[in-house]
C-alpha cells in the first residue's frame, strides 16, 4: 500500500505534483477561471468585499497563503482566522462577505461550527476539503474538492498542498471578477502555476541537502523558522510540521520580529530555518540572516536555485528552483515538509502515526 515508500508521508509528499495537476485540470477555460462548483454568477463574486478563511492547523497556514494572493490579485481585504477562536467572537459578517472553510478532513468540530455560525449570519460559504461528501462540504453553499486523494499519515503534506492551490485559484477568480487582473494575467499567472508541478518534481528528485541540514538539526531542542511576506506563511506551516512529527519544539516568527524578542533565544548553534528566495523581501531577511548569525546560529537557508550569494549567510542551502513570489509556498512548503521528516526519522519518531495528534478532530 505504500508503493515502495518506507512510510506513508514520503509517499504523500511525492504525489504532490499530481496533486497540483489534478486540482488545475479543466480550470482554466479559455481565457478565464471556471470553478463551477461553487455556484455563484460573476456579479455575485463581483459583489463580495470581504473575504475571511477559516481553519485550524496546517488547512489555517493555507490560509495565510492564500491572504496574501486575494489581497494582491483582487484587493478584496482578507482575513484568516482559526475555527475555534472565530467561532466565540462576533466577527464583522455581511451578505456580501465570502467565508471559506478550509478542512482536509471536512469534519473539523470548530470549523464546522464555524460554517454554521457563518451561514446564520448571512454569508455564503465555500468549503474546500479533501473528503467528498463530508460534513464541510455538504453544509457548505460551494465546495472545491482538493483531488489530494486519502491522506493517511496524520501530519498533512499532499493535502495542504491541495489545499494552496485550490485557494489559488479561489484568488485568480476573484481577481477576474473584480477586474483588477487581466485576460493575459490570468493565463501567465495560470501557466506559471501548473509549472509548479515539474518544480516540485525536481525538488523531489533531489533530497541530499535536506538530509544534510536535517542531519546538523536532529539534535537540537528548539528551532526557530523565519521569513517575511510569503515566507512568513511557509515558516508556520514548516514549523508545525516539525514539532508535529519530531517532538523537536520548533516556532515560527516573522522575520522582522527577530529583534522584538526572539532573537534572545539564540546562542552557539541554535537552528534558524529561513525563507530565503529571491523575491521582493530577499536583502531583508539576509540582513536578518547575519544578525543570527553574528549571534552564533546555525542557519539553514531555502534560497532560489543560483543564488549564491546566500552561502556567505548560511550554514546550509537547500535549493529550489526560481518561481514568482505568489508561487513560492508551493515550492517552498515542499523540502519543509522532507525536512521535518529526516529530523523525525533520525530522532527514531514514527512520521505516520506521531503520539497524542489525530487525522481528523471531531470533538472541540
Ligand atoms: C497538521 C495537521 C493538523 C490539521 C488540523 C485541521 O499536519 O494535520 O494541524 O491540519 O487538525 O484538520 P482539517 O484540515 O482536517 O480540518
Amino acid at each position: 500500500e505504500k508503493g515502495g515508500y518506507p512510510d506513508f508521508m514520503l509517499k504523500e509528499i511525492h504525489e504532490q505534483p499530481r496533486v497540483i495537476r489534478d486540482t488545475l485540470a479543466g480550470r482554466l477555460d479559455g481565457g478565464s477561471i471556471s470553478i463551477d462548483e461553487l455556484d455563484m454568477s460573476s456579479e455575485e463574486l463581483h459583489l463580495v468585499d470581504r473575504v475571511y478563511i477559516i481553519a485550524c492547523g496546517t488547512s489555517y497556514h493555507a490560509g495565510l497563503i492564500a491572504k496574501n494572493l486575494i489581497e494582491a490579485w483582487a484587493r478584496i481585504p482578507c482575513e484568516v482566522e482559526v475555527a475555534s477562536e472565530f467561532r466565540y467572537r462576533d466577527p464583522i459578517i455581511t451578505p456580501t462577505t465570502l467565508v471559506v472553510a478550509v478542512s482536509q478532513s471536512g469534519e473539523t468540530a470548530d470549523t464546522l461550527a464555524a460554517i454554521r455560525d457563518a451561514r446564520v449570519k448571512g454569508a455564503k460559504v465555500f468549503g474546500i476539503t479533501n473528503v467528498v461528501g463530508s460534513p464541510v462540504a455538504r453544509e457548505s453553499d460551494g465546495v472545491i474538492y482538493t483531488k489530494a486523494n486519502k491522506e493517511i499519515a496524520v501530519a498533512s503534506t499532499k493535502s495542504f498542498l491541495g489545499q494552496v492551490v485550490s485557494l489559488t485559484l479561489l484568488a485568480l477568480l476573484l481577481g477576474q471578477s473584480h477586474g483588477t487582473l487581466t485576460t493575459r494575467q490570468i493565463k501567465l499567472l495560470f501557466s506559471e502555476l501548473a509549472d509548479t508541478a515539474e518544480q516540485v518534481e525536481r525538488i523531489l528528485a533531489d533530497d541530499s541537502a535536506i538530509q544534510e541540514a536535517a542531519r546538523a538539526c536532529a539534535d537540537a531542542t528548539s528551532a526557530l523558522f523565519i521569513g517575511r511576506g510569503m515566507g512568513s506563511a511557509i515558516s508556520y506551516e514548516g514549523a508545525l510540521k516539525l514539532k508535529e512529527i519530531s517532538y523537536l519544539h520548533a516556532e515560527a516568527y516573522p522575520a522582522g520580529e527577530m529583534k522584538h524578542g526572539p532573537i534572545a533565544l539564540i546562542d552557539e548553534g541554535f537552528p534558524v530555518i529561513a525563507i530565503a528566495t529571491r523575491g521582493p523581501v530577499y536583502d531583508k531577511v539576509v540582513s536578518n540572516l547575519q544578525e543570527s548569525r553574528a549571534r552564533g546560529a546555525m542557519v539553514v537557508a531555502v534560497a532560489t536555485e543560483g543564488d549564491e550569494e546566500i552561502k556567505r549567510h548560511a550554514d546550509h542551502v537547500i535549493y529550489i528552483p526560481k518561481v514568482r513570489d505568489a508561487f513560492s509556498p508551493i515550492t517552498a512548503s515542499v523540502p519543509l515538509q522532507m525536512f521535518a521528516r529526516c529530523i523525525a526519522l533520525e530522532r527514531g519518531c514514527d512520521v505516520d502515526q506521531p503520539r497524542n495528534l489525530a487525522k481528523s478532530v471531531t470533538v472541540e
